[in-house]
């Protein structure tokens, strides 16, 4: 009799439980862990195949032989960290062969667009890519906060505000996962630089984190259930991300309640046990150490059996969502139309910052230089283990000429002689410039916000022909524009993937009105960035000394003007703002209210228009920024067309963390809401009051200033009913004594028994303190 060898069917994973408790520690091992680089591990006893996940943010990075290789793909670290390490501008050379695909706008160009119809089309079309190449999981999106424009990776991310960054990572999300590929929402959290990435302790206030870092993971998490959420590399006030029980347990599953898996940031774990028991389900890559200190802690029973097998439960549901999104036909991908989809997010997201009237070109203009090398080699994209194998690049001569007829395009990257000649005879200069590319991207930060060697002056050296010179900048995150007097229009493109030079054309000749708007500040110099004083850290700790006040926020708190602010971007047509209406006067934490508003075209060009929700609030106790942005939409318009616009804005979306109480509160104040064109371009404003959720005062402990306990009327009635009890005088004399304390800047303790020459013993204070915090606690629950 002969054999047949057949592979097991798979498993009901309808039901993890029942495979997770047939399954051995090695099994479990090995489901928690990768197999090679970019896949999860097939458990051939339940027939549990292999799936695959690869970068990244803008594009798909799907390596052959890292993937292909062998069943279980490449695990070599050279070819990752050449994968990452390496510049843009040779990638092809050093990956080996790569499947091309759609580079999109990187995440600093597509958070411009302030569209989160447009970040939705963006993921169904990641999605589809995605599906195409038989990738179950792509990792992305990035949506660390652009803390600095140095960070090396702020190419990846979409903004310096958290609701920005929110909003849209979460539409992208949406628009990946419903085509049946995971995402994973990535680097949780504070990775923020790429100075010693993986060992950089971020310390962080914890008003800033809930308020500015987290935000973003907390808006996406609970508007889209990322599949996935990958761990950072660097430490949190003091402890591992990837290890952190507070942040994975307490934070994403207790207060979001998060139930997808989370998986570590490549080789970011450094100790397994660890990891696993705050809650870090899946390690990435595979690495034989890491497996056997899991298989280590599994058999000795260090680690407790329920949160091993919890957390293979959450794999199989994973893999069970990964391998039915595979189930339909794989889309053919139609790569032509993928990059006409990527040009149109291009014109959508690049911000025009200046313009005198240069652009768009004038429809009789006869001729137009074109100066610098980025009109020959466009630059694209920033470099690391997102960077896209483009399908086709754009180049920017060609789209000129295709989209201007009727003018004579002159190309030159050098302004020699000849240049300058020419510069003086055309109607107008198109100045393609960008940062130098040589050593940023991931695992490196920018060190300057300058231009790449020679650029400004070449800048300068166009704009004193007098011709009108229009620069076209390429850039990761914002730059300093030394030259921004001498020139007649800016328009920055950020990196804005293979059709960046088609969506600028389109741009530049008036096909299509700039409708981006700026995701981040740009500073008038480096020094002005909020944070400056303490990037990157010293000695391995990098303290966040600005707090709450991160990007625009910190311009506005301390009333600094900007090259060009948060939210600024011009377009070829006007826009006016009228009839303001806000449903409720007063909101409260959990409230909500509608802000609406009408906005009309009232120019000749069709348009679309980014229209910003600003609270202007002080804070009492919990300082504020003076602006945040809450809320924001964008409307297309024809010309001469009105819209109205209605948002919503919730008594959460208001609230401030409380770190004394451990949670959002609203504190009572005239406020302002603000409808606005831009940071600093405010339209229309409606005063609101917000309700408060918490008294205005602290609670008291023994060492409390009189100042802050008379005010207060329940620390001040329990206080006088003691004393009047404890000294046998009447409740007015107690409190006339209590007045005779206000000067003081002893505890109010310490200060009575000085004053009224008493002794209060230690359980007298104990008690007064705990009646006092009751009475507060009563009359804040009542709120
Ligand atoms: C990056 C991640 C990336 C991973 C896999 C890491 O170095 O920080 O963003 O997804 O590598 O390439």
């Amino acid at each position: 009799m002969t054999e047949t060898l057949t592979a097991p069917a798979m498993q009901d994973l309808s039901a993890p439980e029942k495979i997770v408790a047939q399954m051995t520690p090695q099994e479990k091992t090995d489901l928690l862990s990768g197999f090679g680089m970019w896949k999860t591990a097939a458990l051939e006893r339940f027939g549990i195949p292999t799936t695959t996940m690869t970068d990244g943010t803008y594009g798909v990075r799907y390596s052959i032989p890292q993937i292909d290789g062998d069943e279980k793909g490449g695990e070599d670290l050279d070819a990752f960290l050449n994968m990452v390490n390496q510049r843009a501008s040779d990638v092809a050379v050093a990956w080996g062969e790569m499947k091309p695909a759609t580079c999109f706008p990187n995440g600093s160009a597509m958070g411009n667009s302030w569209d989160t119809g447009l970040m939705r089309e963006l993921g169904e079309l990641l999605g589809r890519e995605c599906r195409a190449m038989g990738v179950h999981m792509l990792l992305g999106p990035g949506i660390n906060i652009r803390r600095t424009p140095l960070a090396g990776r702020s190419y990846e991310y979409y903004s310096e505000d958290p609701v920005v960054t929110g909003k849209l990572s979460a539409a992208v999300i949406e628009g990946i996962q419903e085509q049946g590929v995971g995402t994973s929402l990535k680097h949780f959290a504070c990775n923020n630089s790429e100075i010693e990435r993986t060992s950089m302790d971020s310390v962080v206030e914890e008003r800033a984190l809930r308020e500015i870092y987290l935000k973003g993971f907390e808006i996406a998490i609970k508007q889209a259930n990322p599949w996935t959420v990958m761990s950072s590399y660097n430490r949190l006030n003091g402890v591992q991300a990837s290890q952190d029980p507070w942040l994975l347990g307490d934070v994403l599953r207790g207060d979001w309640g998060y139930e997808g898996i989370v998986v570590s940031d490549w080789h970011g774990i450094k100790d397994r046990p660890a990891s696993l028991l705050a809650g870090g389900d899946l390690d990435m890559p595979e690495s034989p150490r890491r497996k056997a200190q899991l298989l280590e802690a599994i058999e000795n029973g260090s680690l407790p059996a329920d949160v091993v097998d919890r957390s293979c439960v959450r794999m199989l549901e994973f893999i069970a969502k990964a391998l039915a999104g595979a189930e339909t036909p794989a889309p053919q991908i139609d790569q032509a139309a993928h990059h006409a989809r990527a040009r149109a997010m291009g014109t959508q997201s690049m911000v025009l910052v200046k313009n005198g009237g240069a652009l768009p070109v004038r429809a009789d203009a006869k001729r137009v230089l074109v100066m610098g090398r980025d009109a020959e080699t466009p630059v694209i994209q920033g470099s690391g283990c997102a960077t896209t194998i483009p399908t086709m690049i754009d180049s920017p001569v060609d789209e000129l000429r295709s989209v201007l007829p009727g003018a004579e395009i002159i190309q030159r990257t050098e302004a020699d002689a000849e240049a300058m000649e020419i510069a003086k005879t055309a109607d107008v200069i198109l100045a393609y410039v960008s940062t130098e590319g040589a050593y940023d991207g991931e695992g490196s930060d920018r060190t300057t916000l300058a231009l790449g060697p020679g650029q400004d002056e070449m800048i300068r050296a166009l704009a004193a022909s007098g011709t009108p010179v229009a620069v076209i900048v390429a850039c990761p995150d914002a730059i300093e524009m030394p030259w921004i007097d001498a020139v007649d229009a800016v328009l920055v493109s950020f990196y804005s993937g293979q059709a960046m030079a088609g969506a600028v054309a389109d741009l530049v000749s008036g096909k299509v009105s700039p409708s981006g708007k700026l995701s981040v500040t740009f500073p008038q110099q480096l020094s002005d960035v909020p944070g400056h004083l303490s990037y990157p850290g010293e000695l391995g700790r990098h303290m966040y000394s600005e707090g709450v006040h991160v990007g625009y926020r910190g311009y506005a708190a301390r009333g600094m003007a900007p090259l060009f602010a948060f939210g600024h971007g011009l377009s070829y047509t006007s826009f006016a703002y009228s009839d303001l209406s806000v449903s409720t006067s007063e909101i409260t934490l959990d409230g909500a209210l509608e802000v609406s508003f009408t906005v009309t075209n009232t120019g000749d060009f069709a348009g679309r228009e980014v229209s910003q929700i600003y609270l202007a609030a002080k804070g009492r106790q919990l300082k504020r920024s003076t602006i945040e942005l809450k809320a924001f939409a964008k409307t297309p318009l024809e010309p001469g067309e009105s819209r109205r616009v209605t948002l919503t804005v919730t008594g959460r979306d208001l609230a401030v963390w409380h770190p004394g109480q451990g949670r959002w509160v609203l504190e009572g104040e005239e406020a302002e809401l603000l409808v606005a064109a831009a940071s600093d371009d405010i339209r229309l404003r409606a005063p609101l009051t917000l309700m408060p959720s918490l008294l205005p005062w602290r609670r008291v402990a023994y060492d409390t200033q009189p100042a802050y306990v008379l005010p207060n009327p329940h620390a001040r009635g329990v206080i006088r009913d003691f004393l009047s009890a404890r000294c046998g005088i009447t409740a007015d004399e107690a409190d006339r004594a209590l007045e005779h304390c206000a000067n003081s800047f002893f505890g109010i303790f310490t200060t009575l028994e000085r004053r009224l020459r008493i002794s209060i013993t230690e359980e007298e204070t104990t008690e007064v303190i705990a009646r006092i915090n009751a009475a507060m606690d009563a009359a804040e629950a009542a709120l």
